[in-house]
């Protein structure tokens, strides 16, 4: 993907954080172009989740520069960051097992008409949405409980995208979910990324990087340490980034497979 003279619609510049006596960031940068899937990796506690929260709104940043559309601007709270555009979906969910599906994607931003919930404006927004996203749930009138793990996820990730975001945060979406479910789930990445919008995607799984992502950046210790094209970026290259050695038991097999391979 070429984005050479394009602003970034988000563009984080020498983001530092600081809990108590605790430097978790220190001059972070970050770039999300539209149509880009920027995947966000590191050991844990490297600062992933810390970072994608001053986004979010969740801890405001203790210094630096937040640019959105090539416009300086401030995200002291969730508010802020929603009005923006930035849609974060995080790993525990907060889906209502008992509402059902059309209820979970609108809560909080139900349709109304004169005075009462307009719920046939709301199911068909919900099926217009999830067919747009191609998402195939059995009904839109079942609870969420009754779904799948990867079912949930996309639901979670769909309700993000009722208030038309153009940065979609997703903190570990596949973790918790087997191989046909987080299939499912990057699928759906994919989608948005076809939607144009930009997606930040955090992830331990260098097959799911490797699968959706256009770059990959790199948190150790809290710092920057690269920022790769998936494209033509090993997986060896990206581990040892994340791990700050070149020498791992990674690049190790992948040397002495080499060696049998002559
Ligand atoms: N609210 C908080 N108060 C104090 N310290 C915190 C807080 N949140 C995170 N930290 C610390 O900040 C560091 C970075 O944590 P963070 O959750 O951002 O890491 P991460 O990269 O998301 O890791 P993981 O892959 O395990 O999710 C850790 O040392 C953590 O203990
Ligand atoms: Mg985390």
């Amino acid at each position: 993907m070429v984005h050479v003279s394009q602003t970034p619609v988000l563009a984080l510049r020498g983001i530092f954080k600081r809990f108590g006596a605790v430097q978790v960031l220190s001059g972070v940068d970050l770039e999300v172009h539209a149509g880009e899937v920027v995947a966000l990796v590191g050991d844990n506690g490297a600062g992933k989740s810390t970072l994608v929260k001053t986004i979010a709104g969740v801890h405001p940043i203790d210094e630096g520069v937040i640019e959105w559309e090539g416009e300086r601007v401030e995200i002291q709270r969730p508010h802020d960051s929603q009005n923006l555009g930035v849609a974060t979906v995080y790993q525990d969910l907060a889906l209502c097992d008992n509402l059902d599906v059309v209820a979970n994607l609108f809560l909080g931003r139900e349709i109304k008409k004169g005075g009462v919930l307009d719920e046939v404006a709301m199911e068909k927004r919900a099926k217009d949405l999830l067919s747009t996203l191609s998402i195939r749930i059995p009904s839109v009138r079942i609870p969420v409980a009754a779904l799948s793990g990867g079912q949930r996820q996309v639901v979670a990730i769909a309700r993000a995208l009722v208030g038309d975001p153009k940065i979609v945060i997703l903190d570990e979406p596949t973790a918790a979910l087997g191989v046909e479910q987080t299939a499912q789930v990057l699928d759906l990445v994919e989608r948005l990324r076809e939607q144009g919008l930009g997606v930040i995607l955090i992830s331990h799984n260098m097959a799911d990087v490797k699968a959706v992502a256009d770059t990959v950046a790199v948190l150790r210790l809290g710092r920057n340490n690269g920022t790769f094209p998936v494209a033509t970026t090993t997986h060896e290259e990206i581990i040892a980034a994340i791990t700050g050695a070149t020498d791992n038991a990674v690049t190790r097999r992948q040397a002495r497979n080499a060696e049998v391979a002559k």
